[in-house]
């Protein structure tokens, strides 16, 4: 079937579908070396894994990274304990995955030295609410999208303000075969202009956008480490698919949003001071419970600058 032709199945119901779901937490393929460096406490079958005897503080010897690697991979989302650290620990951490990331439109760390832009600030309280609560990808709008985010909780309200993750591999899997077929080779177009350039004036909008154009990705991505099929579409960023007429679309878009919405899919996270939780953007998508207006809740975020998808 042709991209463009609008006789396409009706597609099912998006998330009912009782009784057992196949999670599969790494591919067929995987072969993993064991956890020695720390324990690794499983918070579902497929995603999140409590990762204790870290600390951050610390330089990470070769063999602690490539096993804290490992368990990225494998878990997707990995929560550590009681990190007391610097905005230099946190960057430091971080910068064993890779280049580091300077957001354009989320404030920074008010002890940001300049010309570190990397530890970005989220404080939302009376002034300002919480407005990650929409599933999402961390900059999928980027043309390199983020490998993965390190946010580190400051401040958290007593009760809410809690994160879930949705596994997008398992997500994928979950597919019947003939949506699988239909999106097959397919691209959607990614934006910021629809979140972020909302909450700007049109000067400052036009201003960015030659810096920041919209980018097209797969629908579905392969992993570049796992090789995981792994939905991409996300319902914060992006826009349409290229080459479906409008209500096609984003009636299929509808329903792989959905996808990110299935429990079984999902680990959730309540946090408390000092907990840290590193994430693999490539394969999970993640929400913020915005339940807590008009507590403090005050995050700060790392982020890790990814491949091009494919
Ligand atoms: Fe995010």
């Amino acid at each position: 079937m042709t991209a463009t032709e609008t006789n396409a199945a009706p597609l099912p119901h998006p998330t009912f579908s009782p009784g057992p779901r196949a999670l599969e937490r790494t591919p067929a393929a995987w072969t993993a070396e064991p956890y020695t460096r720390f324990t690794v406490q499983p918070m579902s079958p497929t995603i999140g894994a409590v990762i204790d005897g870290v600390s951050m503080a610390d330089d990470l010897d070769d063999e602690m990274f490539g096993q804290l690697d490992q368990a990225l991979l494998e878990w997707k989302v990995l929560f550590f304990r009681g990190q007391d650290v610097t905005g230099d620990q946190h960057r430091d951490f971080a910068a064993r995955w890779g280049a580091l990331e300077s957001h354009p439109f989320i404030g920074l760390r008010d002890d940001q030295p300049a010309g570190k832009p990397e530890v970005v600030r989220f404080e939302k309280g009376p002034d300002l609410g919480g407005y990650e609560n929409t599933w999402h990808s961390d900059v999928s709008w980027r043309a390199n999208p983020s490998l993965g985010s390190i946010l580190r909780a400051v401040e958290v309200p007593a009760v809410g303000g809690d994160t879930l993750w949705a596994d997008m591999g398992a997500a994928y899997d979950g597919l019947p075969d003939h949506v699988k077929e239909r999106i097959d080779g397919l691209v959607a177009v990614h934006d910021w202009i629809t979140t972020f350039g909302l909450a700007m004036d049109a000067a400052t909008r036009d201003g960015l956008r030659p810096d920041f154009p919209a980018v097209e990705h797969p629908v579905v991505r392969t992993h570049p480490e796992t090789g995981r099929r792994t939905l991409y579409v996300n319902q914060a960023f992006t826009q349409h698919i290229v080459g479906l007429p409008a209500d096609e679309s984003l009636e299929l878009l509808e329903y792989l949003y959905a996808q990110a919405a299935v429990p079984e899919y999902q680990c959730r996270h309540h946090w408390q001071p000092g907990d840290v939780a590193f994430w693999d953007n490539r394969a999970t998508q993640h929400y913020a419970s915005s339940d807590y207006f008009p507590s403090r809740r005050v995050m700060e975020r790392i982020t890790v600058i990814g491949d091009r998808p494919f």
